[in-house]
């Protein structure tokens, strides 16, 4: 019987969804019929939150009850503050978000009780920046901050991190960063968490399914590669003749190629406006740089369809955060688990376990022989 692989599963579509469409060829990006560029300039993380929820923005009253849930569920139960305390000064951050999240499930008295969907997801989304703050103090050898209930998620991220409020054109930006983040379509890390989701399992384990897929290089990953990409490269001046030697080589560029875009990620343009808006001086050859870069991979790339994606940029502005570059894919985990607990939702509408196959190309037939005839 002769099948059809598509490798990577490129270019197949598993199902129908009102979440998000990512076009490719035009480098458009809509949440529920929203253009992302109005989002992220018009609303908030928490008004994006709840139009990939519910298919709608908010009005006045909806957002206040969905703020008070997110505010009133950022504490950590003390099983995860216990594991963040034995764990966060040698292991990886995305490692103790992977494992934190899981962990939520042992103070919910009930799991994988579905009809309880909402209040789990609230959770998770709630708790995850705390997680991450609370990793980051800890590994600095400083106490965690308790979250507060009067700032935005944003801001209380950031204030969790600082234990002062930032000021609010750095909550903004990372307004801003989890919107840009928020949901993208069928990418890995979603995949995986409906994929998990359609096994009928909680959420818990969903949301730490995609918390692990995000984490490799050629995902989430690649915030992160590409800072060190531009350390590596030291200054403007070095970076064109240091892509092409790469690209002699045949290796990747972090922040270059999508499976999807056929032009230049559309998230690119808002996080170089923000990082206009927040560069200092010292920042100046730092840009350049990535801009030397860009523009030398797309003379040699741009005509096989290899341009800028969101990655190029956003590990800087985050950067110019103070954040350091090992916390920026778990940041990446605060915007995605926004879209990944929207497909969880649409998934368990019209449930189906997802359950592909692959073409047998092994021997059959073959007899055992005893081990010491082997
Ligand atoms: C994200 O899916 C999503 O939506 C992801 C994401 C999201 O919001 O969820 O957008 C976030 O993950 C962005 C991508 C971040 N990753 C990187 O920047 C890592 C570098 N990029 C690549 O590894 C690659 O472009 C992928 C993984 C992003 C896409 O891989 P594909 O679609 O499988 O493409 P491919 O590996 O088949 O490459 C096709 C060709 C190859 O050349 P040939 O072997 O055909 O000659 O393009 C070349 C590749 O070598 N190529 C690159 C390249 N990316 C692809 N060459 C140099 N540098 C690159 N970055």
């Amino acid at each position: 019987m002769s099948v059809e692989i598509k490798k990577g599963l490129e270019g197949v579509y598993i199902d129908e969804s009102r979440i998000s469409s990512v076009d490719g060829e035009n480098g458009i990006i809509w949440y529920s019929g929203y253009n992302i560029d109005d989002l992220v300039t018009e609303t908030t993380f928490e008004e994006v939150l709840h139009l990939l929820w519910n298919q709608h923005l908010p009005d006045r009253d909806e957002l206040q009850e969905l703020t008070e849930d997110l505010q009133s569920s950022r504490e950590l139960p003390e099983p995860v503050a216990r594991i963040l305390e034995r764990s966060a000064q040698r292991a990886r951050p995305m490692d103790l978000l992977r494992t934190a999240v899981s962990a939520l499930s042992f103070s919910d008295p009930d799991p994988a009780n579905l009809d309880d969907l909402p209040r789990k997801l609230i959770r998770i989304v709630s708790t995850m920046p705390t997680i991450l703050a609370a990793a980051y103090r800890i590994k600095r050898g400083e106490q965690p901050v308790p979250p507060r209930k009067d700032l935005s998620h944003a801001g209380n991220f950031l204030y969790m991190m600082r234990g002062e409020q930032a000021d609010p054109d750095e909550v903004r930006a990372m307004d801003a960063t989890l919107i840009l983040y928020a949901e993208h379509g069928m990418n890995a890390s979603t995949f995986s968490s409906v994929v998990t989701t359609s096994t009928l399992a909680s959420p818990y384990s969903s949301i730490t399914s995609a918390i692990g897929t995000l984490e490799g290089p050629l995902h989430g990953g690649a915030m992160e590669t590409v800072i060190d990409m531009i350390e590596g490269i030291g200054s403007a001046e070095r970076a064109e003749q240091w892509v092409k030697e790469k690209l002699e080589n045949k290796e990747r560029i972090p922040g270059f190629g999508h499976r999807v875009y056929r032009v230049t990620d559309p998230r690119c343009a808002h996080f170089k406006r923000e990082i206009d808006s927040l560069k200092t001086e010292q920042e100046e050859d730092w840009v350049r740089t990535i801009e030397t870069v860009r523009e030398t991979v797309e003379n040699h790339l741009g005509d096989k369809g290899i341009w800028p994606n969101t990655d190029l940029y956003s590990g800087t502005m985050l950067r110019m955060l103070g954040i350091p570059p090992d916390f920026y894919i778990g940041i990446f985990a605060l915007a995605r688990v926004a879209g990944w607990s929207a497909h969880v939702f649409e998934q368990l509408e019209e449930n189906r376990i997802l359950r592909p196959r692959v073409r047998y190309v092994g021997e059959t037939g073959r007899r055992v022989v005893p081990i010491d005839h082997r």
